[in-house]
């Protein structure tokens, strides 16, 4: 069966999420609200699955690894620490005409020259390396786009490339090439910022302004810069906060991690692409501290260790790339980061970034709490402020590249043995937010009383099932494989016979006989 285009994929998926209740636009009832989404009942429990999968491999079954939970809103002095209140700014411009607001470093006005002659202008907004070429070719105004056809004999062939195009990098260019009937490229020029135009309508863009992403809010009944304070928008900054408590109230000892899943908050200007860039999102971080002689072999480690979780969970295919940043790309405290990329429909972008951030955020915070950060190593005797090696994840992009890798039309056979195209959302068992489906192949005797019993049994052991006993078979099949399933269990007549059941396998739609009373153990077995 033919792929879906990449379009045509996103907007299957987005229909079947809301279908199927994976993910609901927030208080839709009022018209929603731009960058937030809600979790319906399969979304929910896939999303808990993506936690728990990261809680369990990440916390539960190491040694070196403890958790924390802390509050969404700290004391405001965190802030300032980390270079959150100066430093988490977006430049941001608005056109004068059409009001529409885009970040100054991802709006870009090209203008192609031929010897001194302008041949066209536009103002294109880029995402990333992938996206530029796409969004600049279809977001180009319309007068960009009669330029086109007016310079058809001229412009035969053109490319749009972001250099640099990590998410937020302030100097990513994006070049335009070109070539004549000739084959001889022309010069490429691009510009940046306050001095683009509008790419929605060609108009003029106000000069850029500082705009900080953190949301703020009041403590208590005072509304006044004594009370300000912010919902956080990223996890760490409360590991960090709690390192010293940890340290003292924890038999840990360098090396060791500290391990948090909880929501963060940014009030991006342009949120976009589904879930992907939310302003209500949650992360799972790792704060890693070594020795300052080992951070690059952490870094390393955890650059693996992270990579191959997700492959582990299934996002197998070459979608998945691990990419190091270039040195210019580094943040100021960074020593190393690589970025775990997922290429979504929409784009290659970033799942979790890892990085190597030195011993820049104790430091800032002993300087800002006046609170000792170091570490005594009994046994060297050395004390020293350890190293952070940060592998840093979005449970809520995992969530998208999984379901985005999970999404796959075939044929699978009706009742009748007839091939019929089907909708299947392959998720990794661990993942699936129901696991097991219990049917009686009709609704009579005595089919049903042990189609619940089998169901009652799974429930009783924790494993997430759900009973179905309404219309033809071949379609209850089909809903399970819609909302990723990955086990089908029909009663039928010859279960009353010999007490066995049938159990389907998603994926290969093998259909084997078991015992009805070894459901449990089999499907347990096959979950691992
Ligand atoms: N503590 C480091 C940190 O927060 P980040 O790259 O800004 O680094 C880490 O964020 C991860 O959080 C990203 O890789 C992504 O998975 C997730 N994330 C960041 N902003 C997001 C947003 N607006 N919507 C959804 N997820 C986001």
């Amino acid at each position: 069966m033919a792929e879906p285009s990449t379009n045509e994929l996103m907007d299957k998926l987005v229909s079947l999420c809301k279908r199927r209740g994976f993910i609901f636009p927030s208080s839709e009832i009022y018209g929603g609200i731009n960058g937030f989404w809600d979790y319906g009942p399969l979304g929910v429990e896939l999303k808990r699955n993506i936690k728990d999968a990261w809680w369990t491999d990440i916390v539960r079954k190491r040694d070196d690894i403890v958790g924390l939970d802390c509050t969404i809103i700290m004391n405001p002095k965190v802030w300032e620490a980390s270079g959150h209140v100066t430093g988490f700014n977006d430049p941001l411009v608005d056109c004068r005409g059409c009001k529409a607001r885009f970040r100054a470093d991802k709006v870009y006005t090209v203008i192609i020259s031929q010897g001194g002659n302008v041949l066209f202008s536009a103002g294109v907004e880029a995402e990333n390396g992938e996206q530029a070429r796409e969004l600049s070719l279809k977001k180009a105004n319309s007068k960009t786009r009669r330029s086109i056809e007016q310079h058809d004999g001229q412009l035969v062939f053109c490319t749009f490339r972001a250099e640099n195009p990590r998410e937020g990098g302030a100097h990513a260019r994006l070049l335009l090439t070109h070539h004549d009937p000739k084959g001889n490229e022309f010069q490429e020029t691009s510009s940046e910022g306050h001095n683009c135009l509008c790419p929605n309508c060609g108009g003029h863009l106000t000069d850029a302004r500082k705009f900080n992403m953190m949301f703020k809010t009041y403590v208590g009944a005072m509304e006044d810069s004594s009370s300000l304070a912010y919902l956080r928008p990223e996890t760490a900054q409360g590991i960090f906060a709690n390192y010293r408590n940890v340290l003292d109230s924890s038999r840990v000892k360098v090396p060791f991690g500290i391990a948090q899943i909880g929501k963060s908050f940014r009030n991006e200007i342009n949120p976009r692409n589904y879930t992907f860039r939310s302003r209500e999102f949650e992360q799972m971080e790792i704060e890693f501290f070594c020795h300052p002689s080992e951070g690059s072999k952490w870094y390393e480690y955890w650059r693996n260790e992270r990579f191959n979780w997700y492959v582990g969970l299934g996002l197998t295919s070459s979608k998945l790339r691990l990419r190091d940043h270039e040195t210019d790309e580094l943040a100021h405290y960074a020593r190393s980061c690589a970025d775990i990329e997922y290429a979504f429909p929409f784009g290659v972008s970033e799942l979790e970034g890892v990085a190597n951030r030195t011993d820049f955020d104790l430091t800032q915070h002993q300087k800002f709490s006046g609170r000792d950060m170091t570490y005594y190593d009994d046994e060297t005797k050395e004390r020293y402020i350890p190293y952070v090696i940060e592998p840093s994840g979005g449970v809520d992009r995992a969530a998208l590249a999984f379901l985005c890798e999970a999404y796959c039309e075939d044929t699978a056979p009706d009742e009748h043995g007839k091939p019929q195209p089907r909708t299947v959302m392959k998720l990794h068992p661990r993942l699936a937010p129901v696991k097991v489906a219990v049917f009686p192949l009709v609704k009579k005797d005595g089919m049903p009383e042990v189609a619940v019993k089998i169901h009652a049994d799974l429930k009783a052991a924790g494993v997430a099932t759900f009973y179905d006993e309404k219309g033809a078979v071949g379609r209850r099949y089909r809903r399970q494989d819609e909302a990723g399933t990955p086990f089908c269990v029909t009663v039928d007549g010859q279960t009353l016979q010999d007490q066995t059941v049938t159990i389907r396998d998603r994926d290969s739609l093998e259909q084997v006989r078991i015992a009805a009373d070894k459901v449990v153990e089999c499907v347990q077995q096959r979950m691992k």
